[in-house]
């Protein structure tokens, strides 16, 4: 190979180094976008965690009581700590513990607040009522049930994950 052959035109040196810089300045841009995009889809499992709401099962009855309960939620890189609620009884053998998250437009449930549905979630932005097992009661504004959460027993106490949609 003769040197003619190794030489670099001023063309070519300054093809390679323009392409050299702008692929790394495109890296530069491109990697923080996509770890944005990415992230909060890592974080999945964090967010799945089960949360102790300080609630042995022997405190828990037919009668639904509600629990206020602290954690601690991840939106992106911003962590903060946020109170949740559930309406939690017992069902038979098993304990339910549901979002007192109105399904119309997110109101807070109460239990058995309004004298003329006795034993239902009442809902008092627009009458909404769910009976007790989260069921919405047809021609009441909600077309959903309530959510219920994931629960776990752990030690006599109560966990809670994430509440999940039914309907
Ligand atoms: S928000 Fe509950 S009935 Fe509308």
């Amino acid at each position: 190979m003769s040197e003619k052959d190794h030489k670099v035109s001023r063309r070519q040196f300054l093809t390679y180094t323009l392409t050299g810089v702008g692929g790394f300045m495109a890296a530069g841009m491109i990697m923080p976008m996509a770890r944005f995009a990415l992230d909060p889809a890592l974080k999945v499992g964090a967010e799945s965690d089960m949360v102790p709401i300080n609630l042995h099962v022997d405190e828990v009855t037919s009668e639904p009581i509600r629990k206020n309960f602290q954690f601690e939620q991840v939106d992106a890189w911003y962590t903060s700590e946020v109170t949740g609620a559930a309406w939690v009884f017992r069902q038979g053998d098993e304990i339910i513990a549901l979002s007192p998250v109105c399904t119309h437009l997110g109101c807070t449930v109460d239990w058995n607040t309004n004298p003329d549905f006795e034993n239902q979630f009442f809902c008092p932005c627009h009458f909404g009522r769910f009976e007790l097992d989260g069921t919405n009661v047809a021609g009441t504004p909600p077309t959903r049930p309530l959510d219920v959460y994931e629960l776990e027993v752990r030690d006599g106490y109560i966990y809670l994950g994430r509440p999940i949609r039914r309907g």
